[in-house]
């Protein structure tokens, strides 16, 4: 059994953050997505990866390496352009040769891991196996539709007018019989090779796709409510530990992680909550289900529900809440004259003012 995570394409729905970062690589809850993708295929005790990597590969490798640090083993495959998930899938067939594999989209966070639905492939093994979750927006997906037994009967990418609202989770189990159908399927309309396509093609042969259904999905939509949402079910279940200082005047209050050499001083934290390495707290309110990456400054400043990234300095601003902000940002309360917004934004960037 080998896995293959998608970690390829540009990521224009998560902008501006993914001007800077690989999609794969925006942080929950301090940690890139595609950690706890690679922690989901380790503990389902799958060691061999590849990794499929586009334009943003450089950046991938640095954060990942040889996987050693996860368990596993990497293989890096180039794909030259993301011309779809079956492309992709084309662009593997050397290294996956006939092993049965996972795939994983490596933008995909989801809940729970990988290693009961794993079981039950080895178990069944039929030609495929998929993922499902009800979904409000069916149409941003793969939209699948059964019959009253559970059987997949049939599968559309992002159609106009889904006929179900069960998604496609992007986590897919496959046979060799996929190397068949991946090379069958042509350019959809937006001119991808669609992994949709070739399920639907296995079953046109009738071929067996399994599917189970799962909960706490979630996929990037390029919306900030979805990424908090991540980020607050994640801290939900943080076990608190202070690696770095806390001084005598601050209050640390529920599960808090302070990282190695992140110091806290004259503060009131209420988790959960994490403060990244080396980042400084001083004289603030950190409250629940707030991320702070590392080496920030939050100074006589105020926050809650919200993700802070690496190396942004936040002084002087009460309060901010429901906001997620990306590296190297700073800010600062404006001067008080003139009584005006000064805003220095970034292409794609989005800002609530309060006024
Ligand atoms: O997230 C689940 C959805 O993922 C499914 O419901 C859809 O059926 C499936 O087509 C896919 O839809 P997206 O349009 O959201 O896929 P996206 O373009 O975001 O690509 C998913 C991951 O695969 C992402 O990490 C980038 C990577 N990728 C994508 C393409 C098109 C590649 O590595 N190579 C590619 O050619």
């Amino acid at each position: 059994m080998k896995a293959l995570v998608l970690s390829g394409g540009s990521g224009t729905r998560l902008r501006p953050l993914t001007h800077t970062t690989a999609k794969q690589l925006v942080p929950v809850a301090n940690k890139p997505i595609l950690y706890y993708v690679l922690e989901g295929i380790a503990d389902a005790g799958v060691t061999d990866v590849g990794i499929v990597v586009g334009e943003t590969a450089e950046e991938i490798r640095a954060a990942v390496g040889d996987g050693s640090r996860f368990r596993i083993s990497v293989t890096y495959i180039p794909q030259h352009q993301p011309l779809g998930l079956a492309h992709a899938v084309r662009v593997a067939r050397d290294w996956l040769g006939d092993d049965d594999f996972v795939m994983y989209l490596g933008d995909n966070f989801l809940l729970g891991g990988i290693s009961e639905q794993l079981e039950d492939f080895r178990t069944r093994r039929p030609a495929a196996q998929i993922m499902l979750t009800p979904v409000r927006d069916p149409s941003a997906f793969g939209v699948v539709t059964l019959d009253d037994e559970g059987l997949v009967t049939g599968l559309e990418e992002k159609p106009e007018f889904p006929k179900s609202d069960l998604a496609l989770v992007g986590v897919y189990f496959f046979t060799p019989a996929v190397h068949d159908a991946v090379a069958a399927v042509r350019p959809s309309a937006r001119g991808e090779l669609e992994i949709t396509d070739a399920l639907q093609w296995l079953l046109d042969q009738g071929l067996d796709v399994a599917s189970s259904t799962v909960h706490g999905y979630w996929k990037d939509t390029g919306n900030a409510t979805d990424m908090l949402e991540v980020n607050r079910s994640v801290l939900d279940s943080l076990i608190p530990a202070c690696d770095g200082t806390v001084d005598e005047e601050s209050d640390v209050i529920g599960r808090v992680v302070v990282e190695e050499g992140a110091v806290v001083t004259r503060s009131r934290i209420v988790g959960p909550a994490v403060i990244g390495r080396g980042t400084r707290v001083e004289g603030s309110y950190i409250g629940p289900f707030t991320s702070v990456g590392e080496d920030c400054l939050v100074a006589d400043s105020e926050i809650e529900y919200s993700i802070v990234l690496a190396g942004t300095a936040i002084e002087g601003v009460r309060r901010i809440a429901a906001s997620v902000i990306g590296r190297h940002v700073q800010v600062t309360p404006a001067p008080r004259t003139p009584q005006a917004h000064r805003l220095i934004l970034g292409d794609h960037s989005k800002v609530q003012i309060r006024s």
